[in-house]
């Protein structure tokens, strides 16, 4: 099979790495790649519907794999369904689960999902009397797609305030905050669930944990994410099955109840409270970096898993998925100054002395190769991401990884994992 691989993270260069290895795979494509997929690359951008449909055709590619939400919400699988060509994820109107904050909330509620108590707003005025209303701590959300940052979490009624304010009024978003959702502040520790989902059936992969801020010990401003660990020790995978019939198959049941099944990844940002599970938000494709260190775990070739996904096939293929049992742990090496302003173009060394080591493999990001050189062109620019017996061992091989890249201005967190070390400690 010949297949398209659409995006340029760290995530797209796991996939086109996985996806490499099924016997099933004979040509793979990355539109447009990064420093780490060089002989794959083609220079399109994601969000160019039509360009890739052209190298389709052109190319006469079989099977094709968007990464990020941006071309789902643009509507890539229904383009490649017009010409034929399976598309591993969502259509359209699924992809608004993620493109739109309030469409997913009202999904989850008429799904009976557990979710933060809300109110959806256009109007400033009623935004502003909703939060007199209620008083804080409130999370204020712009309702379309903002790369992450359009999550304002306030402390007082005046941030709350200033919040809607720069959404609403500032437009500080575009047009993404032309509506916004406020919601109820929820306490406790997060973890990603993530299915692969065919329309009717969902089969969890293991569980995964995210570090979304920029700092250690979670401070500072919310990144895309800065490492991630797999299995997380807050969801054993006995854990998991129940998660998913509770936050994953009712809104699988109500998207086939509208007309819309769900097909491809669904990513369920999970809040484990003191009151239960709850969930923040849904992705409707892999998580970055979630993806990397689960790929790693991932044993049973992926090919096949998607085909039946996209015929609505899981259950009557059987569809198990096979994982090795290491925990896998990634650390984002990213650039000084991401999540605001950073420098582009530095050269990033050691790459290959860290891909080297057993068990370890780095996914590029924001890199691109010039003559050879491996030259930083992003904020988050590798993934290097390790196996072990225990999250210690993963964490440990990580990082000495890690240690072997060399950049100037460079900046990872150093405690990617310890929340799960720390938790199978206390046990
Ligand atoms: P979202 O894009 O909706 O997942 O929000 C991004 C991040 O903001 C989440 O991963 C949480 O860390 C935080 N967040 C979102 N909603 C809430 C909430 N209701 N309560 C507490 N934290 C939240
Ligand atoms: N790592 C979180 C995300 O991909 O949205």
């Amino acid at each position: 099979m010949r297949i398209l691989v659409i995006g340029s993270g760290g995530r797209e260069h796991a996939l086109a790495w996985k996806i490499n290895q099924s016997p099933l795979a004979s040509e793979i494509f990355v539109a447009p790649g990064n420093g780490g997929t060089l002989e794959h690359n083609v220079p399109l951008s994601d969000s160019d519907i039509d360009g890739l449909v052209n190298l389709v055709k052109e190319k006469k590619i079989d099977f094709v794999v968007p990464g990020p939400e941006l071309p789902l919400t643009l509507g890539i699988t229904d383009a490649m369904e017009a010409l034929g060509v399976p598309c591993f994820g969502p259509s359209k109107a699924c992809a608004r689960l993620e493109g739109s904050k309030a469409f997913a909330k009202e999904a989850m509620v008429a799904a009976g999902i557990p979710t933060a108590a809300y109110g959806t707003f256009q109007d400033m005025e009623k935004a502003l009397a909703f939060i007199d209303e209620h008083g804080a701590p409130l999370v204020i959300k712009a309702d379309g797609l903002a790369a992450g940052k359009g999550v304002i979490i306030a402390q007082t009624v005046q941030e709350a305030k200033d919040a809607v304010k720069s959404m609403l009024g500032d437009k500080k978003f575009g047009s993404a905050g032309n509506t916004i959702v406020i919601e109820e502040f929820l306490v406790g520790e997060e973890l990603s669930l993530l299915c692969f989902c065919d329309g009717e059936n969902a089969l969890a992969l293991p569980s995964a944990q995210d570090h979304k801020a920029i700092g250690e010990g979670d401070t500072g401003l919310n990144t895309g994410g800065m490492g991630a660990y797999s299995p997380a020790p807050l969801a054993q995978d006995e854990a998991l099955e129940k998660l998913a019939d509770i936050t994953v198959r009712p809104l699988l049941k109500e998207m086939a109840k509208r007309g819309t099944p769900f097909k491809g990844i669904l990513y369920a940002g999970l809040m484990m409270t003191e009151k239960g599970v709850k969930v923040l938000e849904y992705n409707v494709r892999f998580g970055d970096p979630e993806c990397q260190p689960l790929l790693m775990r991932l044993k049973s070739d992926i090919l096949p898993i998607m085909q039946a996904c996209v015929e609505g096939k899981l259950k009557e293929k059987n569809i198990k998925l096979e994982l090795y049992p290491q925990s896998a742990l990634g650390v984002v090496f990213a650039a000084k100054g991401y999540p605001e302003s950073y420098p582009k173009g530095m050269e990033i060394t050691g790459i290959e002395d860290a891909n080297a080591m057993e068990n370890v493999k780095v996914f590029h990001a924001g890199t691109k190769n010039e003559n050879g050189k491996i030259l930083s062109s992003g904020g988050r620019l590798l993934c290097v991401v390790a196996l072990g017996d225990t999250l210690q061992e993963a964490k440990n091989t990580s990082y000495k990884a890690i240690e072997k890249i060399h950049m100037e201005n460079a900046y990872y967190r150093r405690d990617i994992g310890d929340k799960g070390i720390k938790r199978l400690q206390n046990k």
